[in-house]
């Protein structure tokens, strides 16, 4: 039942040279999932530049192409996208297939629960491993009906079903949960309302409003009435914040390294490594700050700095879920310990990042103690080694970090699965000054 997972495929990282250059990542990997989403169902026709053309949100372009709606690709990063309206999709004959997209998935169990047609969301061995219970819980509360295997993928979504608005105060800071209960709530009558334990990221929230939907929020809140639609918008998606994470971590550590990251999307739900690498003492510039539909971009000049270990504020950790794989690495290289705390939800990510992480700077001789909910992380001088990514692309990224600054060559294994969120990382890091090539 499952999609076929890619390829074995490793990579060796070794020392380079300091990291130089003007650098454009791609596209930010949740705005470029929602904006197809919100476009394939708003009335009119939506253009969206900048778009990821990564795999994870390739695959939820390709599952709105499956229901009927026309997606065209003018240029690479380029869609036009044909809206067919709120209840304008058509049936699919066969499972869609999410790949390794847990945002696909869970955002997509909330808009195909309201659907009238029943629908199956299937994805990669990864995705089968992580929870959807946290969006299948208030969905059914909402009326909807799906089916797992003990709250894991596949889903099986049975359409026609009314839903109602709820009030739902979530116990755990996830913006892929919360967007799942609007999504639904589109559809949904009367009013639906999400309450967040630590705010999270507010992309559905903007860009619903961008699509002229009359959504209410503010930091940790959501009011979303029903009964409205959705108008065609033009979205220019910032470049990813998490994506230039690893140059941020890279340029810091390596000596004599001069980077800028053009056009980053500084959303502040998305920017806490920003302000745990300064704490660390990282010397990170924002500079030509601006705005653009709605969001707020810099570009950040990154140069050498040594790092010091510190706790991490619990408070910022959701806004930097996604880079801890990254800042493992630089605390591996930090002067004394960095404690995480709060941070149990790496636990349910690409992989078990936690685990993945100590096992892979273990094999390259830094100490670190794991927690339920974090690690211990002593800095300490890398050596060579083999670690496994576990098919993760952000533990991939963070080990090829860790290669630079080995004192021989790391192999990683299984790397396949950054094309999932940064299809061109190695050449874009080998022009910067990495070495990095396929094993
Ligand atoms: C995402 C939310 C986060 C993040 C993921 C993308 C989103 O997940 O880790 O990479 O686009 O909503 P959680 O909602 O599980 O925290």
């Amino acid at each position: 039942m499952n999609a076929k997972d890619p390829l074995q495929q490793d990579w060796i990282a070794a020392r380079g040279t300091p990291l130089h250059g003007v650098l454009d990542v791609p596209g930010d990997k949740s705005v470029s999932h929602r904006a197809i989403m919100l476009a394939a169902l708003a009335d009119g026709t939506s253009q969206i530049d900048g778009f990821l053309e990564g795999e994870d949100t390739r695959a939820t372009a390709a599952i709105f192409e499956r229901l009927g709606v026309k997606i065209e690709v003018p240029a690479s990063r380029t869609r036009i996208v044909h809206g067919v309206g709120l209840d304008g999709l058509s049936a699919p004959h066969s499972p869609l297939d999410c790949g390794n997209a847990g945002t696909g998935m869970r955002l997509l169990a909330g808009l195909f629960a309201a659907q009238a047609f029943d629908s199956v969301l299937i994805g990669d061995s990864s995705l089968t491993r992580r929870p959807m219970r946290r969006v299948l819980d208030p969905l059914s509360r909402m009326g909807a009906k799906i089916a797992a295997h003990d709250g894991f993928p596949p889903l099986r979504i049975t359409g026609g079903q009314e839903l109602q608005g709820i009030v739902y105060s979530s116990e755990i800071a996830s913006a892929q949960v919360k967007s799942a209960v609007l999504l639904a709530g589109l559809y949904a009558k009367g009013e639906t309302r999400v309450q967040e334990p630590h705010p999270t990221r507010d992309y559905t929230e903007r860009m619903l409003q961008a699509f002229g939907w009359p959504v209410e929020f503010s930091p940790g809140l959501v009011r979303l009435p029903g009964g409205h639609r959705l108008t065609a918008a033009h979205v220019s998606v910032p470049a990813d914040f998490s994506s230039a994470a690893f140059f941020l971590v890279a340029a810091s550590l390596i000596p004599e390294s001069d980077v800028t990251l053009r056009r980053v999307g500084m959303n502040p739900r998305r920017t806490g490594l920003l302000r745990v690498l300064r704490e660390m003492g990282a010397q990170i510039e924002e500079t030509d700050a601006g705005e653009e539909g709605g969001e707020a971009l810099a570009d950040l000049r990154v140069r050498h700095a040594p790092l010091h270990g510190i706790e991490i504020p619990r408070d910022a950790v959701p806004d930097m879920i996604d880079e801890f794989p990254a800042l493992f690495v630089a605390a591996a290289c930090a002067k004394g310990a960095t404690v995480v705390r709060g941070a149990a939800e790496l636990r349910v990510k690409e992989s078990d990042r936690i685990a993945t992480m100590a096992a892979g700077l273990r094999a390259l001789g830094i100490e670190i103690e794991e927690a339920a909910d974090g690690a211990t992380i002593h800095g300490g001088t890398l050596r060579g080694g083999s670690l496994a990514s576990q098919g993760d692309h952000r533990v991939a990224m963070a080990f090829a970090i860790a290669g630079q600054l080995a004192e021989d060559e790391v192999r990683i294994a299984d790397v396949a699965n950054v094309a999932t969120s940064f299809p061109a990382f190695d050449s874009l890091a080998r022009k910067s000054g990495f070495n990095l090539r396929a094993a």
